[in-house]
């Protein structure tokens, strides 16, 4: 299933500037939303973006296993990520960067590195037949604005 690793995902994630804070990059918020929709779905959840407020970027839910007799877990994450000022940068931010065994590129710990990770994790299992869970996830891609809210996501 997989035709890229972890680290392949992770620069073409990085590569979307999904800054929340800046108007101009709502197309770019809209494509990280729709990039992370294909890697659920490419493990076989069920996925749709929802917006619960005006203008916000679409939250992308997705279940993997409705199977009442075992346990949900629910992961959070969001794929939005602070402005990068390039004259603070000695690499281009939106450039996943490997330098001395790190990885430099915005949203590489905050949070687009932790939201693959747990992707890559769940369809290892996926993939050993050995998922004993139900997964929600839900990715959001207001957190880093200032005047982000999730608020109404729990009526979705
Ligand atoms: C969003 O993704 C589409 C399809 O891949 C692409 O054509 C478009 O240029 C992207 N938008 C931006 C702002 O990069």
């Amino acid at each position: 299933m997989q035709t890229e690793g972890l680290l392949g995902a992770l620069s073409s994630f990085i590569a979307i500037p999904s800054v929340s804070g800046d108007p101009a990059c709502k197309d770019h918020c809209w494509n990280a939303s729709k990039f992370l929709s294909a890697r659920l779905e490419a493990i076989g959840a069920s996925v749709k973006l929802a917006t619960a407020v005006e203008g916000q970027n679409p939250v992308v839910l997705a279940r993997l296993g409705e199977d009442k007799s075992k346990p949900t877990v629910v992961v959070y994450g969001h794929y939005d990520v602070q402005p990068a000022r390039h004259k603070y940068w000695k690499t281009d931010p939106w450039v996943a960067t490997s330098i001395d065994g790190y990885i430099y590129g915005r949203g590489t710990t905050d949070d687009k590195g932790p939201i693959l990770a747990t992707i890559f994790a769940v369809q290892q299992l996926v993939e050993e037949n050995a998922l004993s869970v139900n997964m929600v996830f839900i990715y959001e891609g207001d957190q880093e604005r200032s005047e982000g809210s999730s608020a109404g996501l729990l009526e979705v």
